[in-house]
């Protein structure tokens, strides 16, 4: 009967291993509220005060609770027990009982606390043991108008704008709660769900995951049965995904709960900075609007709540924080180039000043870091040798896993970690150790260019708000240095804070997720803060280009399947052109757009002496058609190095880190593939078959039709759409090649507009695929 009901619910759908905890009509063996003897254990870390008092369940475990030979418990429980000491001092600590109050109380809370103050790993676990976060059992309403039998809740879902945030969080929550993580244990309490990496168990309570990826269960599950509460964090970042998932939000907790049969969904709302007017204003709209339902049973003669009243549904928590003072030294005149800049402020730190602590450089991309680590490595070397040794850890989005998680470990004795970051370690990621900040002032920003119709990376100034996040960086622990590679009158015109994303991207992904989600009306849709019509228009007409909506605006076919892909609307459409061209053709565009997630493989060669070298290193890789299969040579060549892919990328003057991230990628977009049966389940490793250039482009082109231009007698490129002048990218295999037409990924803007990611097509090509839409 249970298989019939997950049928019945989700036929296609990927489905993640927590999905257990909400899905089965009875609890899982060791159902949270039952306490499997492992659990009695792991649970034994002290709460910080007594939950209330939670009414016994009247579920019965069915079967005896499983063992977990492999994991050591005890030693969990006292690493737990030391972390428990450091909990304690939290500035969230003392406000537990608050919190847990609010919440009884009332649907929704805003919180406000500084980064640092706990609120990622503490509230989770505030709210875990709470009489509401149990699985209760429930009655919905099915369409033919007969009612099933449902668990609602028990789990508490955690949103972060950025991967690793997620996952470190969850690494730390899983300490502090003396439990497993992920799915390294069926008895793991804690897990998370990234793109491309999905660890959780079937006891999975407290789940960290971006907010993308609670964008996508909610495509296969609207109502977030699982779930009794979602937690949403560093909501003051203001990517479009989290305006998505509040404006869905604000739908499920305003008095809709048919679909939870009448049992609520807890709302936390979480931000470092302190403007939580607007998102009261918001909530407080949504209730404005809603028929009230209480416990459950539908009241439709009950008034829609005044706004007066509407407050009494949404609780507001303000945490302050510890923060010692920072001294602010600004660049006495503007600074050309910041990397030469942080390298010689890192060393006149390292040199001259003599409190300890580690130092944390703001950079602007995977490509600054990259440099500048070469730079400190390369004069760490010549360095004084009485002073402590310098460590450098970079960190951004692309970086693997393994990668990133060094940086959180502590600094071995007499060595002095040096974090070169992008704007990752802002709010997102607490580092601790850090006395000195390094800010260059800038970050790289998504910005939709109207023009163009794409969305391209510029770096931009960043706003005052997160100059002063940054700066907070140093002032966690002790008293600390700021050094603002800007001047101050610079700072002082800078914008208060920072755009919210929806303002500035494409709004394409956004779009095709809400159609998604049925919503047919766009312009209703509770935004946060409304796009401008003239970006939605652009968005749907991506769309329809792709043939992702129907002529009438509703999803298509194709839609439906591209919006359940982990991968932007052009890149869905593009994996699912080539699975029609059949299974090898599928493969070869698999591995070209797991090289799409990184920056570049390549290491960075483009000056003049290096070029050269590159040249002869990458001979055997550089493929006449372009990057597009260039990236594919890199990546089978890389695949099939069995002896030592370390030393092959060197020798290659290919990034080995960047290519432990594709073949990552690569990995989880096979088995996505599989999964959605776009591939065989039975589908070999490695493949060795001849790729067939024309079925890979005319893939691309499937998607990315509108990224193409073509030679014009002057012997300059002209966009197909819009007539705009473009120039191949001196990092494409194709640089200086004059060809009939070419199509890119993207243009990045420097002194000239230049076309990254660039292969050679032919004109009629073009012509058919931008017939075909
Ligand atoms: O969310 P918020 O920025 O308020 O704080 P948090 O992320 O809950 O971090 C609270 C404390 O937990 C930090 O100051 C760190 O000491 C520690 N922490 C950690 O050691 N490792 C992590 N991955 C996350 C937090």
């Amino acid at each position: 009967k249970r298989k019939r009901e997950e049928a019945a619910n989700e036929p296609q759908a990927p489905r993640d291993d927590a999905d257990s905890n909400a899905k089965n009509a009875s609890p899982s063996p060791n159902a949270p509220g039952e306490g499997s003897k492992s659990e009695e254990k792991v649970d034994s870390v002290p709460q910080p005060q007594e939950s209330a008092p939670a009414p016994k369940s009247k579920l019965k475990p069915k079967s005896k609770p499983f063992s977990d030979n492999k994991t050591n418990f005890t030693s969990l429980r006292e690493k737990a027990n030391t972390l428990y000491e450091l909990r304690k001092k939290l500035p969230i600590f003392g406000h537990a009982d608050e919190i847990r109050k609010n919440l009884r109380d009332q649907d929704v809370m805003l919180l406000v606390g500084e980064t640092g103050s706990g609120k990622s790993t503490q509230i989770p676990q505030f709210l875990v043991n709470e009489f509401w976060c149990r699985p209760q059992p429930a009655k919905i309403c099915k369409e033919d108008g007969t009612t099933k039998s449902v668990t609602v809740g028990g789990c508490i879902a955690i949103t972060q704008p950025r991967r690793v945030a997620a996952i470190s969080l969850a690494r730390r929550v899983a300490e502090e709660m003396g439990t497993p993580l992920g799915s390294s244990s069926p008895a793991s309490k804690v897990g998370y769900s990234v793109r491309f990496d999905t660890s959780t168990s079937p006891s999975t309570r407290v789940k960290f995951l971006t907010e993308g990826m609670l964008l996508q269960e909610m495509l296969h599950d609207p109502w977030l049965t699982k779930y009794s509460a979602v937690v949403v964090d560093e909501v003051h970042e203001r990517g479009i995904n989290v305006d998505l998932v509040t404006g869905f939000l604000r739908n499920l907790v305003s008095g809709k709960r048919e679909g939870r049969g009448g049992v609520p969904l807890k709302v936390v709302v979480m931000s470092a900075t302190a403007d939580m007017e607007s998102l009261l204003g918001f909530f407080q709209e949504g209730f404005k609007g809603q028929p009230q339902l209480q416990n459950g049973t539908s009241d439709e003669e009950s008034e829609a709540p005044t706004k007066d009243e509407a407050s009494k549904d949404i609780s507001v928590c303000h945490i302050k924080g510890r923060q010692f003072p920072v001294k602010t030294i600004y660049s006495p005149a503007p600074v050309h180039d910041f990397v030469d800049a942080a390298l010689k402020i890192i060393f006149q730190i390292h040199y001259k000043e003599p409190m300890p602590g580690d130092i944390l450089v703001f950079l602007t991309g995977q490509e600054t870091v990259e440099a500048l680590e070469n730079l400190v490595n390369e004069y760490a070397v010549g360095m004084d040798p009485n002073l402590p040794r310098i460590l450098v850890l970079p960190l951004f989005a692309a970086l693997p896993q393994v990668a990133q998680q060094r940086v959180f470990a502590p600094a071995p004795p007499r060595t002095r970690k040096v974090i070169l970051s992008t704007n990752i370690a802002e709010t997102s990621v607490t580092v601790s150790g850090v006395r000195y900040v390094v800010d260059c002032g800038k970050a790289k920003v998504k910005q939709f260019r109207t023009r163009l119709g794409l969305d391209s990376l510029l770096v931009k100034p960043i706003s005052k708000s997160a100059a002063i996040q940054r700066k907070g960086r140093a002032g966690r622990e002790a008293a600390g240095q700021c050094f603002r590679l800007y001047t101050e009158k610079d700072y002082l015109s800078l914008d208060e804070t920072n755009t919210p994303e929806i303002l500035r991207c494409d709004l394409s992904q956004a779009l095709l997720n809400m159609k998604a989600r049925g919503v047919d009306d766009i312009v209703r849709f509770p935004f946060l803060t409304r796009p401008p019509r003239e970006a939605l228009e652009k968005a749907l007409l991506q769309l329809l280009n792709i043939n992702a909506l129907e002529e009438t605006g509703g999803i298509s076919k194709v839609g439906m399947h591209i919006a359940k892909l982990p991968l932007t609307p052009t890149l869905g459409r593009v994996l699912l052109a080539a699975s029609e061209h059949g299974t090898e053709c599928l493969i070869d565009v698999i591995d070209i757009i797991s090289c799409l997630s990184v920056e570049t493989i390549f290491l960075n060669t483009t000056s003049e002496e290096k070029k050269e070298a590159a040249e002869t290193a990458r001979r055997d890789l550089y493929r006449r058609e372009g990057d597009h299969l260039t990236m594919l040579s890199t990546v089978r060549a890389y695949a099939g190095e069995n002896a030592d892919r370390k030393a092959w990328a060197e020798r290659h003057l290919v990034s080995h880190r960047a290519m432990q991230s594709v073949m990552d990628v690569r990995k989880q977009l096979r088995n996505q593939c599989r999964q959605s049966k776009l591939l065989p389940r039975d589908d070999r490793q490695d493949h060795h078959h001849d790729p067939s250039p024309v079925d890979i482009l005319q893939s691309f082109l499937c998607g990315f039709a509108t990224n193409t231009a073509r030679l014009v007698p002057d012997g300059s490129y002209r966009t197909v759409v819009g007539n705009q002048t473009v120039a191949i990218h001196p990092s494409s295999v194709l640089f200086g090649k004059k060809l009939e037409a070419i199509m890119y990924n993207e243009f990045v803007f420097t002194n000239r507009t230049y076309a990254r990611g660039v292969s050679a097509v032919q004109m009629d090509w073009v012509g058919e695929a931008l017939a075909g839409q």
